[in-house]
């Protein structure tokens, strides 16, 4: 197990080139193996999460090569997949079972697919229910709603179907199921979340239709492979626009960041909330907007975030939380009852994390209460194998008198492997230690 332990910060100063947008990433791997030819990937998150995308891509017999920082996608069009010898095995990654699930309900075979102890504790029913409606065989623990799955599929049936929650995950999932069925596949959503998918399937040549909180994909259509530039990650990008806001006389420039609005909620949060953050070099890239964020400290108020705005910053909640606890007044997060099924229960692991620090935060059944502005002091803390949770608390930690260590900080790789690296390049004194 890793240890980081870090110290507390005068200023943060740098440029950051911000790594490769994960949800992109994972999307790039799987859409590329259906299409035809190679699909070559720039700017690929190597986070331990993408890995596992591949891992289960190659093991479906797709060949994915790695050269000069490219990743090559050969695919064999949607009826290339083979059967896998052996369990598909996702880690930490509710991308990858969520949306691979997608794909093997379209294949004519058998597959069993698996995750960590984090990713057999996540609910699947909400996947496995409306891929059993479009014709697919999928059995797992508990009724079907957890890990392992064993799925086998093939001539899936277009549907129609209402989401429960606003889910990229569980819309990816029937959408890319949808690619098998012959006809028009819909997800309707209750607010609508990130749309990587329906973007990238556009790119490929995919007719796809959205309409309000709806999206339709027609089936059976031959995709051809493509290139592909990740942005950076703005889910990344948000704790070191965070770290500059609340740390004295810091100046961030973050470069090449994605800027899709259905992720920006983060931003527009902070901005609100006082923070001094702008956008320049604005550009569309292959559907997706990127741009260059520069923050500098600032002095920020306490906010309520609720509503369908909790779905465009759902994985920035604890890094805003951390923001909130260096604002003035109160910040009340509600409508976020999704965060008590993420990689951990990312509500009772920030209640009782952040607390150690000091920070003045609440537990409420669908949120949090922050009351800002309580001096932080370094403790021991834990991410409970929580990527977020340990990058929320290094940030935390920058703010912190004295030393914090963050217990089991490996987990950091699943979506920012090179993080200790840019702490060091903005200035932030840290140390690393093993411990069994
Ligand atoms: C993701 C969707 C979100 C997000 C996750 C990545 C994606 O999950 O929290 O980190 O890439 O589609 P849900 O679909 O469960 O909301």
């Amino acid at each position: 197990m890793a240890v980081l332990i870090v110290s507390k910060s005068n200023s943060l100063d740098g440029c950051v080139i911000v790594p490769g947008d994960k949800s992109i990433s994972h999307r790039a791997v799987i859409i590329g193996s259906l299409a035809q030819g190679e699909t070559r990937i720039a700017n690929f998150l190597a986070s331990a999460d993408c890995l596992k995308t591949i891992d289960c891509v190659r093991k479906l017999g797709i060949e994915i090569s790695c050269q000069d920082g490219i990743i090559t996608v050969y695919g064999r069009g949607l009826a290339g997949l083979r059967e896998p010898r052996d369990m598909l095995d996702v880690g930490n990654s509710g991308t990858t079972i969520r949306l691979m699930s997608g794909l093997l309900a379209g294949q004519p075979f058998g597959s069993f697919i698996t995750g960590d102890e984090s990713i057999r504790s996540r609910p699947m029913d909400r996947v496995t229910k409306p891929l059993k409606q479009m014709g697919a065989a999928v059995i797992g623990r508990k009724q079907d709603s957890l890990a392992p799955l064993a799925i086998r599929g093939g001539n899936l049936e277009p549907i129609s179907y209402c989401t429960e929650v606003a889910s990229a995950q569980v819309k990816s999932a029937i959408l890319i199921a949808g690619l098998f069925a012959d006809g028009w596949t819909e997800v309707t959503e209750p607010a609508v979340s990130r749309n990587h998918t329906e973007l990238m399937l556009q790119g490929f040549g995919v007719p796809v239709i959205t309409d309000g909180l709806s999206v339709r994909v027609k089936g059976r259509q031959t995709m051809y492979g493509c290139d592909i530039q990740v942005p950076g990650d703005m889910s990344t990008a948000a704790f070191l626009i965070a770290a500059a806001t609340i740390v004295p006389d810091s100046k961030l420039v973050l470069k090449n960041v994605g800027l899709n609005p259905s992720r920006t909620g983060i931003i527009d949060v902070l901005q609100e909330m006082g923070g001094n953050i702008t956008i320049d070099n604005k550009q569309m890239k292959m559907g997706e907007l990127v741009g260059d964020i520069t923050v500098e400290t600032a002095r920020l108020s306490g906010i309520k975030v609720a509503g369908d705005l909790v779905v465009r910053l759902i994985d920035e909640i604890p890094i805003l939380a951390v923001a909130a606890a260096f604002a003035e007044g109160v910040t009340e997060i509600r409508d976020a009852a999704e965060l008590r099924v993420k990689e951990s229960n990312r509500i009772a692991v920030m209640v009782n994390e952040f607390s150690k620090l000091g920070i003045d935060i609440t537990e409420l059944p669908d949120g949090l209460r922050i009351k800002g502005g309580r001096p932080l002091t370094g403790a021991v803390c834990s991410s409970h194998g929580d990527h977020r949770i340990a990058l929320s608390l290094a940030v935390a930690g920058l703010m912190a008198e004295g030393k914090t260590s963050i217990m089991q900080a490996e987990s950091t790789a699943v979506s920012f492997p090179n993080f200790n690296q840019v702490l060091a390049e903005i200035g932030v004194d840290w140390s690393v230690v093993n411990s069994d």
